[in-house]
């Protein structure tokens, strides 16, 4: 079991602070089981990525990163679009940032945005690192602020959301705008341990959500569905979509 593996088993910090989950113990350790036995089989212990969490732990950044098997579903789903131009909204510590970048074509780069200036810095680091620097671009700022300077930089191939999800659907409309017909945007936590479906819930988060959820229903410019995720991260799910129509 390679580090990345054993810093995926941590529950997520911010489902621990939720009671209703401890009767999701007992599942979710045999869910963080079968992500460890897919691991062992497909997603060989890497010591670049296994370094990337170790930073990013020893200096404090939370552990909400993609677990390393869904790190290796983005690289392939943006393989499978053949990704030239790809960007993220939420960097952290560039765990996902590798994985992506490991996915672009020759010449490609990925376009990364990150509010916070100590995560910007590790992530700089790792990815320097991971001897993709020369193909990664890292933009400090809120993801609202910089995705508006982006519009030369497009039409992006491929588009992964993973910031703040009280903005998920204003990322979500930004990212349409930055792509072209065949775009692929994946969006990540669109289930959170079923907050979204909990009418009390009214976290700005959750409904961030599912202003999302009722945008993209009425968006005819994409096609989208959602799956539910359980693994070492918990029960969550990603969104993808395509991009159906020129911009
Ligand atoms: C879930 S983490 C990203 C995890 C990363 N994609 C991975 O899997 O390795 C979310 C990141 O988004 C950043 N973030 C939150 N709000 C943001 C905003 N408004 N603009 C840009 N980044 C933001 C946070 O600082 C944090 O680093």
């Amino acid at each position: 079991m390679g580090l990345v593996e054993r810093l995926d088993f941590r529950p997520n910090s911010k489902q621990e602070a939720r009671p209703k989950q401890r009767q999701d113990k007992k599942g979710h350790r045999k869910w963080a089981e079968i992500d460890r036995y897919i691991v062992d089989r497909l997603v060989p212990s890497d010591p670049v990525l296994d370094a990337a969490l170790r930073t990013s732990q020893a200096a404090g950044l939370p552990p909400i990163n993609v677990s390393s098997n869904q790190g290796k579903l983005l690289m392939v789903l943006a393989q499978a679009v053949g990704a030239r131009a790809i960007l993220e909204i939420g960097t952290l510590g560039g765990f996902s940032t590798i994985w992506l970048a490991r996915a672009l074509t020759p010449g490609g780069r990925v376009i990364t945005l990150e509010a916070n200036p100590m995560h910007a810095k590790i992530a700089r680091a790792n990815v320097a690192h991971a001897g993709l620097a020369d193909r990664v671009d890292m933009r400090l700022g809120k993801a609202l602020d910089s995705l508006p300077t982006l519009a030369g930089e497009g039409p992006f191939d491929f588009i992964y959301i993973d910031a703040d999800q009280e903005n998920a659907a204003n990322y979500f409309q930004w990212a349409v705008k930055l792509s072209r017909r065949g775009s692929l945007i994946v969006t990540d936590n669109v289930i959170r341990h079923g907050s979204i479906i909990d009418a009390e819930n009214c976290k700005p988060a959750v409904q961030g959500l599912r202003r999302l959820y009722d945008l993209v229903a009425a968006e005819p410019k994409v096609s989208m569905t959602a799956l539910q995720t359980v693994g070492s991260k918990g029960h969550d799910g990603f969104a993808i979509a395509v991009v159906t129509a020129d911009q």
